[in-house]
């Protein structure tokens, strides 16, 4: 279990905000690895860097830099510790079957061990006043960056009004559930709720799919609770439905997602600049890498139609958060709408991110 709040720890100073740093480039050392569940561990690294591991804000996540087997691997996971902790972060992983990262992290990454990082990516971060009753929802290794909030409230705002809503399969997978009934007893405002989705005989709680009434149960004023939510795509998007239906202001609900999107939400057609003619609708343009034509169907970013069609992109996060697949824009239009994983100064230079840009034309790409 990580660190709980202690008295000393638990100066407000009257915000929620955190300024988000400049990603950089950092090798860190495993310094601990504890089991949180079956198939989830923790790893705990130490920044050698002196402005070491307060440089994100607490939902923010990493790119891990692997060479497995003479393979480069990118991928992005959530830092669950707080900011506020100074010697060391945390990332909680569960191992997934057939994913060649998370195994090899669980199997072979150990203290002593050094492992390359860019952070601290992504713009899922508190952003409320303190005052604001706030909703953190997740299912599975979701609620990571939920955690980040939560462990950073517990010292800056122990009397925030917080719902804690968690969705897991069965008991022994809900995570963090002995730090959270440690911080339930620091936190007199903080309500803990987990349903689960597949229980053994003996459960007597909340079950079964997400649902306005399972919400409703837990969270009667969920729709006056602005919400960081995390997990499945589709889960999110249950979530993000029952909260407008409750009534909710649009502004009041953030996501945080990771792998490829590969469908245009309507909402950033709307936003993006996406065609919205029914000819645009239909239209699939050329695009060349590196000289290489590929067709990008309408809607499509240029990494999943490049994917789809073995163009090789290299890519991590494939959310716009980590700035792998950051390209050269040589000529025609694209809708961009990232994460974080590209500056101002990278898109006044010309460079753009092959995950999060839609073209509206034919356009030219290049490494
Ligand atoms: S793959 Fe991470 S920003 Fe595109």
């Amino acid at each position: 279990m990580a660190d709980v709040p202690t008295s000393s720890d638990t100066a407000f100073d009257g915000t929620l905000a955190f300024a988000c740093d400049t990603p950089a480039s950092r090798t860190l050392e495993c310094i601990g690895v504890r089991d949180e569940a079956p198939g989830v561990k923790t790893f705990r690294l130490r920044d050698p860097h002196p402005d070491g591991a307060r440089r994100y804000a607490p939902g923010q996540a990493m790119l891990l830099t692997l060479d497995i087997e003479g393979r480069r691997f990118d991928r992005t996971f959530s830092i669950a510790s707080t900011p506020l902790e100074a010697d060391a972060l945390e990332l909680t992983i569960k191992a997934q079957s057939g994913g060649v990262v998370t195994r090899w992290l669980h199997e072979r990454f150990a203290p002593g061990m050094r492992i390359d990082t860019r952070y601290p990516l992504g713009r899922f971060t508190l952003d409320a006043s303190a005052d604001t009753p706030l909703a953190l929802v997740s299912a599975g290794s979701g609620a990571s960056p939920l955690m980040s909030m939560l462990r950073t409230l517990a010292r800056r705002s122990p009397h925030a009004d917080i719902a804690w809503l968690h969705c897991a399969r069965g008991v022994d997978d809900i995570l963090f559930a002995d730090e959270l009934a440690t911080l339930q007893a620091r936190m007199p405002n903080l309500t803990v709720h987990v349903w689960l989705s597949a229980p053994a005989p003996g459960w007597f709680g909340l079950r079964g799919r997400m649902s306005r009434g399972a919400l409703w149960a837990m969270a009667p004023d969920f729709g006056r609770r602005t919400v960081y939510c995390c997990g499945p795509a589709g889960f999110m998007q249950s979530v993000r439905q029952i909260h407008a239906a409750e009534g909710a202001r649009r502004a009041a609900f953030h996501i945080e997602h990771f792998g490829p999107v590969i469908e245009p939400m309507e909402s950033e057609a709307a936003t993006s600049g996406a065609p919205s003619s029914d000819e645009q609708r239909d239209a699939i343009f050329n695009a060349w890498l590196n000289g290489r034509r590929f067709d990008v169907r309408a809607g499509e970013t240029l990494l999943v139609a490049a994917t789809r069609q073995q163009v090789v992109i290299p890519c991590g996060c494939a959310s716009g958060l980590c700035g792998t697949c950051k390209v050269r824009h040589l000529s025609g239009e694209v809708a961009m709408k990232h994460a974080g994983g590209i500056s101002a100064a990278e898109e006044a230079q010309g460079w753009i991110l092959a995950c999060s840009s839609r073209p509206l034309t034919d356009v030219e790409i290049a490494f």
